[in-house]
């Protein structure tokens, strides 16, 4: 493992832990903004790390919008100075309820959210409307992913005609997100997104033909968002998230993509059951299981090691060095997949240029803060 990660003194860390290295963080938003070009072109997503002081650095970089997907993630950003943030989410059920709230308690943050239906979105806007507000829609647009959103015609023309229409909604532009595109090869990813781009864009046009104003169009995650920062359109808004972190999976799909991984896991070994195995204390309740077994994370110091067992406290590993550790011993491990990763854990420990320097709570790991 590079030197960069090696921890002075870890005798204060409870593992498994999730580790911070706050200079690599540092160093991701500067890349993030030199691809983007400028940072008033970004509007990073903090579902990746969840941590209002993160949310405190891109603001102390120039980043002045910012994208989440709960209201929990909202509120953390405002805590943390915001004053733009996108809850990039569509509003049902008490959430429309929490939306009003939201917009009464923090009166001088512009706040919007998504939509792509009439039924929660007339809920949304008789709510707003008999309150005396009202909120930024952004229509929801689908470009192959079919998670959520409207392709580009006519039955998303219309919805957004009631985003125009409603009283308490605002009309504040379009949702363009597009984790689907996992091409590996950047040119292969840049046909693909501009194929899509195209029919947005006339999409778009058509809209403001019409007189409705589309002021921002919310694009993409770490994989597209350097095909949309080479475009000039100015209402273009780039919303990467898991780049501030990194892990191996983004590293393995987006080899274009350089970023440093910004976190590490530190696991110490609790048993060593046979000649050949070594058990860790980094079960599945502390790095995100959606990756499949034993390909969860990486050891820099053991890559051979097989990971043949995972339960809920334990990690087994097979390995012909098995020999070489004893109860106590530290491992460093790399996420596979740290945005579900981070949310499983109550706070990070920080480390700057070799010291551990504190700890940051993962505010919104919480799905509800005060709203
Ligand atoms: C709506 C939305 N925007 C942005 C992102 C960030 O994408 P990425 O994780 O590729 O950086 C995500 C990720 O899940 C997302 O769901």
């Amino acid at each position: 493992m590079d030197d960069c990660y090696r921890i002075a003194d870890t005798s204060g860390i409870l593992t498994p832990a999730l580790i911070v290295y706050r200079d690599m963080v540092e160093q991701n938003l500067a890349h993030m903004i030199e691809i983007a070009g400028d940072a008033s072109r970004l509007r990073p997503h903090c579902k990746t790390h969840k941590t209002k002081e993160i949310v405190e650095m891109e603001i102390a970089c120039g980043i002045t919008k910012h994208k989440c997907a709960t209201f929990a993630e909202a509120e953390m950003c405002v805590a943390a100075g915001a004053k733009d943030v996108f809850l990039a989410y569509s509003l049902v059920g008490p959430n429309i309820g929490r939306a009003v709230k939201f917009v009464e308690s923090y009166p001088d943050v512009e706040f919007c959210v998504t939509g792509d239906h009439e039924k929660p979105l007339r809920q949304l806007g008789e709510a707003m409307s008999a309150a005396g507000n009202s909120i930024g829609v952004l229509l929801d647009i689908d470009t192959g992913q079919h998670r959520t959103g409207l392709v580009p015609g006519e039955a998303a023309r219309e919805i957004y005609r009631f985003i125009v229409e409603t009283d308490g909604l605002t009309p504040a532009g379009l949702h363009v997100y597009d984790g689907h595109q996992h091409q590996l090869e950047r040119d292969d990813r840049r046909a693909a997104i501009n194929a899509e781009w195209k029919k947005v864009v006339a999409f778009r046009d058509g809209l403001v033909a019409e007189g409705w104003p589309v002021g921002k169009i919310v694009c993409g995650g770490t994989g597209s968002f350097p095909v949309y920062a080479e475009k000039d359109d100015p209402t273009i808004q780039m919303s990467p998230g898991t780049c501030v972190y990194n892990d191996i999976g983004y590293s393995e799909h987006f080899p274009d993509m350089v970023f440093p991984p910004a976190t590490l896991m530190l696991t110490r070994v609790i048993s060593r059951p046979t000649d050949d195995r070594v058990t860790l204390d980094l079960g599945y309740k502390a790095v995100a299981s959606d990756p499949p077994a034993g390909k969860r994370t990486i050891f820099p110091d053991l890559p051979d090691a097989e990971q043949v067992l995972q339960n809920e406290e334990h990690l087994v590993l097979q390995t012909s060095r098995a020999g070489e550790f004893e109860p106590g011993d530290e491992l460093f491990a790399v996420p596979r997949h740290i945005c579900p990763t981070s949310a499983l854990h109550k706070e990070v420990y920080v480390v700057s240029n070799g010291e551990l320097i504190g700890t940051w709570t993962i505010a919104s790991r919480d799905r509800k803060l005060t709203i």
